[in-house]
């Protein structure tokens, strides 16, 4: 079956519920996949306050240059150098050491990461991923980060608008021996482009080392620019490695890779994918925003 059905296959039953609660999450996933309309949206969303407020009074993200990264945004798509302080990563691994996280998001499987293999034992699955659930209502390292003033600058700046939270989540991928198939179900592992609003921007940052081997991301540059007429046209924003290479370059295909601690900045309407890991198990965080509150409460994991 060809990657983009597989793909298909495992979302569909969430693309009909996230349709039935607002009708205006389909207008938006069935027209925002053109490049225009993305373009066109600038003139009906609300526009930014000249001084953004935020619930953070300062930052704690101090080297960052906002320009710099909204200007790679533009061009690339993605900004990757945006390193958090060491002591929120102890902070969020102090949190990680004694909350529960949900195997292979279900609550029925609910147990401590040090416990893993136990819980594997116990539960008698193979967990591919470890998902903590409402992470910033519960870890204060995390709702920090999500309020940053830096982030929603960065944010405010690239959306044009004013930016909406639209959801965070951490989660440990694990390093695994299962069929692609299966991982499909819980990992983004072949190359899509997220609709998640007209406008939008993903924060990641890793709380792991991260190489070839951890699960690294991949973006293809500009990609959110510069996207084949075909690749809009379709119902389908999943495609195959070959695709991807034949028309967007293998000089295009950015591996990041990084230490504990690295950030970086992705406009999901690029292509881009999650590597399985296969040596070491990755722990990733992430901070959506964009520019509508749709009434899909779990349609932003897309
Ligand atoms: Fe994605």
């Amino acid at each position: 079956m060809p990657n983009r059905l597989r793909r298909f296959n495992v979302k569909w039953k969430g693309y009909y519920k996230w349709s039935v609660k607002d009708y205006r999450w389909l207008l938006m996933f069935l027209i925002s996949r053109f490049n225009f309309i993305k373009k066109l949206s600038v003139y009906v969303s609300e526009k930014p306050n000249k001084k953004q407020e935020s619930l953070e009074k300062s930052s704690c993200l101090d080297s960052i240059e906002i320009d710099k990264i909204v200007d790679f945004l533009k061009k690339d798509g993605l900004y990757s150098g945006i390193n958090l302080p060491t002591n929120l990563v102890e902070e969020i691994h102090k949190y990680v050491d004694i909350a529960n996280c949900y195997g292979n998001r279900k609550p029925e499987f609910s147990f401590l990461h040090k416990e893993k293999e136990l819980a594997e034992e116990k539960y008698k699955k193979t967990f591919i991923v470890g998902d903590y659930p409402n992470v910033s209502q519960h870890c204060p390292a995390v709702r920090q980060l999500q309020r940053d003033p830096k982030l929603l600058d960065i944010a405010t700046k690239y959306l044009n608008a004013k930016p909406v939270h639209l959801s965070t989540k951490l989660w440990w991928s694990y390093a695994t021996e299962v069929p692609l198939d299966n991982r499909l179900n819980f990992a983004q592992v072949f190359f899509h482009y997220d609709l998640i609003d007209y406008r939008s921007v993903q924060f990641f940052f890793y709380l792991t080392d991260v190489d070839l081997s951890s699960g690294p991301h991949v973006c293809v540059l500009g990609s959110h620019q510069n996207k084949k007429f075909t690749h809009q046209f379709s119902f389908f924003t999943g495609r195959s490695d070959r695709d991807i290479i034949d028309y967007y370059g293998n000089d295009n295909l950015k591996f990041v890779c990084g230490k504990t601690g690295l950030g970086f900045v992705e406009d999901p309407y690029c292509f881009h994918k999650g590597i399985p890991p296969s040596q070491n198990n990755r722990l990733l965080l992430k901070i959506v925003f964009g520019i509508n509150n749709y009434r899909t409460s779990d349609s932003k994991t897309m």
